[in-house]
């Protein structure tokens, strides 16, 4: 059965809207972990538009579960990453004008740089995923680089509408997935999953885990964090 790691960084986005200290990041990690949630992620991005070093310090010595950093392959990310120790970080693309993130990385484009980064943060005991879009070149090259896990980016999926483009994504995702649990790597899968989308991708046995935040916090809105985390926990868990 899949697991739930719940993605916080909105909570710190709302907090950011006034540059004030709430909501806290902190406090929802401990409501989705009392709802049952597998993992807390948060994605420390270099322009701290949301989640910031704080946040990051204080969870990794309250939260229960697990703790994924997302984070940019720079050296100042892998200093930061080497003093927090999160349980795992995932490498993704970062750009400053993004609303969110576009894409996965371009492993053989940065085959180098990206070895050393893996390298250096598996030597902190630190597992590392890598965001790749389904594209067997990439799983082939994240294999090659010795990542832990690879995390499958969902969110051209998650923002096709038609039947036959749905279709179409989803033959790379179920294509990839395969590929990837046959080299042995960890899966991970996320970006743009709501309670509805997901529910194809529940049939994929080999995801070890998804990463979900803005449909959580956008339905926590309206009906509070700890049933919105328990409303999906409901759908990834139920056989
Ligand atoms: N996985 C990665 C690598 C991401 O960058 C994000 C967004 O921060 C997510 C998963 C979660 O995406 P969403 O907020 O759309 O659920």
């Amino acid at each position: 059965m899949a697991r739930l790691s719940v993605n916080i960084d909105h909570i710190a986005t709302i907090r950011e809207a006034r540059k004030g200290n709430e909501p806290d990041p902190v406090a929802a990690a401990f409501l989705a972990e009392l709802a049952g949630c597998d993992g807390i992620i948060v994605h420390l991005r270099e322009d701290r538009r949301h989640i910031q070093e704080r946040d990051v310090e204080i969870l990794r010595k309250t939260i229960k579960t697990k703790l994924n950093m997302e984070m940019a392959a720079t050296g100042e990310m892998v200093k930061i990453a080497g003093k927090i120790n999160p349980d795992m970080c995932t490498l993704v693309p970062e750009k400053r004008q993004e609303l969110t993130t576009e894409g996965g990385l371009d492993l053989l484009g940065n085959f180098a740089y990206l070895k050393a980064t893996v390298s250096k943060l598996q030597k902190e005991k630190i597992l590392v995923s890598l965001f790749i879009d389904p594209d067997p070149e990439q799983i082939n090259a994240a294999k090659e680089l010795k990542a832990d896990f690879v995390e499958i980016h969902t969110g051209t999926y998650s923002n096709v509408k038609t039947k036959k483009e749905i279709e179409r994504e989803l033959k790379k995702i179920v294509e990839s997935v395969t590929l990837a649990s046959q080299l042995g790597l960890g899966i991970n899968a996320g970006h743009g999953l709501n309670y509805r989308n997901i529910q194809p991708l529940l049939n994929l046995s080999e995801i070890d885990e998804f990463s979900i935040g803005h449909s959580i916090i956008a339905r926590a809105v309206l009906v509070g964090f700890e049933r919105a985390v328990k409303d999906m926990i409901d759908l990834v868990k139920t056989p």
